[in-house]
């Protein structure tokens, strides 16, 4: 794999970091990185998608990674086995697909991807999680999201924890409450209007000053 190019990004005057986090996506990561890595000077995205992430942030190189060539900023590769050594960059981020069993109408499953079974979809995060701390020199953050699907919970931070531990902190993602939900007959379980971000350092969960 070739990496060319990578995103350098200089537009830092993040918000203070909170565990409720009523941003746009750019902010918020752009907040983490600030607060967890400040000692970071690299990242690799290894789910760039459309570069949601990036359009704010601290001074950080940023490598682009998606499976799909159309998304794939500076490099085409697979989350579940990236080709890359131990340690390539200073922070790895990760946001997979979170969605199993749509329907082929579901604008969701097309945009961010979709799964046909919801353990083929667990065992992918499992092993992206595995990826992002190996390729990761300081640390690394997954998003993920815990919600309500055909009648139950999916406890992706489950996943997470089983796999590669409890992070240092979870900071959640709230979108605006009074955006308009979509139609459900019946309402049994609460509408999921946030996502997270779970934030892992290799040094250790201790949260304590550090510098470049
Ligand atoms: C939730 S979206 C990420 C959105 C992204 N953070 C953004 O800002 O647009 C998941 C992305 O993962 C990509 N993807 C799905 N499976 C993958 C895999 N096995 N390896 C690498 N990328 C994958 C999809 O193409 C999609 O762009």
């Amino acid at each position: 794999m070739t990496v060319t190019q990578p995103l350098l990004i200089t537009d830092a005057a993040p918000v203070p970091l909170q565990s409720l986090m009523p941003y746009e996506t750019p902010v918020v990561v752009a907040s983490i990185v600030h607060t967890h890595f400040p000692d970071a000077q690299t990242a690799i995205d290894l789910t760039y998608g459309h570069g949601r992430f990036w359009k704010n942030g601290m001074r950080l190189t940023v490598t682009g990674m998606d499976r799909d060539p159309s998304r794939a900023k500076d490099l085409v590769g697979d989350f579940t086995a990236v080709q890359l050594p131990d340690g390539s960059f200073d922070l790895a981020i990760f946001d997979p697909p979170h969605l199993a069993d749509t329907g082929a109408a579901s604008l969701m499953g097309r945009a961010y991807g979709s799964y046909r079974r919801l353990a083929d979809l667990e065992a992918a995060v499992r092993a992206g999680c595995r990826e992002a701390r190996h390729i990761a020199r300081i640390g690394w953050i997954v998003k993920y999201c815990d919600y309500t699907h055909a009648s139950r919970t999916i406890f992706m931070l489950r996943w997470l924890t089983e796999e590669i531990g409890w992070p240092a902190a979870i900071v959640h993602q709230v979108r605006d409450p009074s955006q308009k939900p979509g139609r459900w007959e019946h309402q049994y379980s609460p509408r999921t209007i946030h996502s997270s971000y779970a934030i892992y350092r290799h040094d250790g969960p201790l949260h304590r000053e550090r510098r470049r």
